[in-house]
C-alpha cells in the first residue's frame, strides 16, 4: 500500500517576529551591528525550521546576506522567514528584514538572506524531512531558484 506523505505548505511554518533596536544592539553611531542583525534572521529561521520539522534544525550555512540600508536605534524591525524549498535532510530558508520608524513608519526592506537549516534526529544525524508544497506563484518561483542556489553552493563547496 502507498504510504500517504502529507505535504505541508511554506505558510504553515512562516515565522514573523517584531524587535526594537536598543542602544546594546548598535555601534557607536546608532546603527545595528550586522551580527545582531544575523542573530535574529537565524532565530526566525531556526522557529520556521522547527515548526515545518517538529524536530531540532541546526544552522548549516547562510549566504547572500545583504545590508542595503542601516536599521537605527529605536527603530522598529519585522524579520520574516519562509520556506523556499525542502531537500532531503535539509531546507532552505529565505529571511527578510523590514525596518521602520518615526515620523512616517514606512517599511523598508534593510536586509535579507538565505539559511540552510539540516534537520537532526535523536542521534544527532540528519534525517529526512516532510515535503514541501508550493502553492503560490511567488513561492514556486522561489522553489525552483532554490534548486538553482543548493547546486551553486555545492560547486563553492568542491
Ligand atoms: C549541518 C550538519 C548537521 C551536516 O552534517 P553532515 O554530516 O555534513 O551531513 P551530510 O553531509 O549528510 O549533509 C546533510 C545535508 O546538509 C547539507 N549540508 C551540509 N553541509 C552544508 C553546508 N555547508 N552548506 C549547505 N548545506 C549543507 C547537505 O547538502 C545535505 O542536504 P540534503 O540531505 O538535503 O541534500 C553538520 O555539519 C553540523 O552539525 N554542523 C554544525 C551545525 C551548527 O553547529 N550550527 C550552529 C548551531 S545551530
Amino acid at each position: 500500500m502507498k504510504k500517504n506523505i502529507r505535504l505541508k505548505k511554506p505558510a504553515d511554518s512562516e515565522v514573523t517576529m517584531t524587535e526594537i533596536v536598543f542602544s546594546h544592539d548598535t555601534n557607536p553611531m546608532g546603527i545595528i551591528q550586522g551580527g545582531r542583525i544575523i542573530q535574529l534572521m537565524d532565530i526566525a529561521c531556526a522557529i520556521c525550521a522547527q515548526n515545518h520539522s517538529n524536530k531540532i534544525a541546526v544552522t548549516a550555512s547562510i549566504d547572500q546576506v545583504s545590508f542595503n540600508s542601516p536599521a537605527r536605534l529605536g527603530d522598529i524591525l519585522t524579520i520574516k522567514a519562509k520556506i523556499t524549498r525542502v531537500f532531503t535532510t535539509s531546507m532552505e530558508i529565505h529571511a527578510q528584514v523590514w525596518t521602520k520608524r518615526l515620523p512616517d513608519m514606512k517599511s523598508v526592506l534593510t536586509n535579507e538572506a538565505y539559511f540552510i537549516f539540516v534537520v537532526l534526529g535523536n542521534d544527532g544525524r540528519p534525517i529526512q524531512i516532510v515535503p514541501l508544497k508550493p502553492i503560490t506563484v511567488t513561492e514556486k518561483a522561489q522553489y525552483a531558484a532554490a534548486l538553482k542556489r543548493k547546486q551553486m553552493r555545492q560547486t563553492q563547496l568542491h
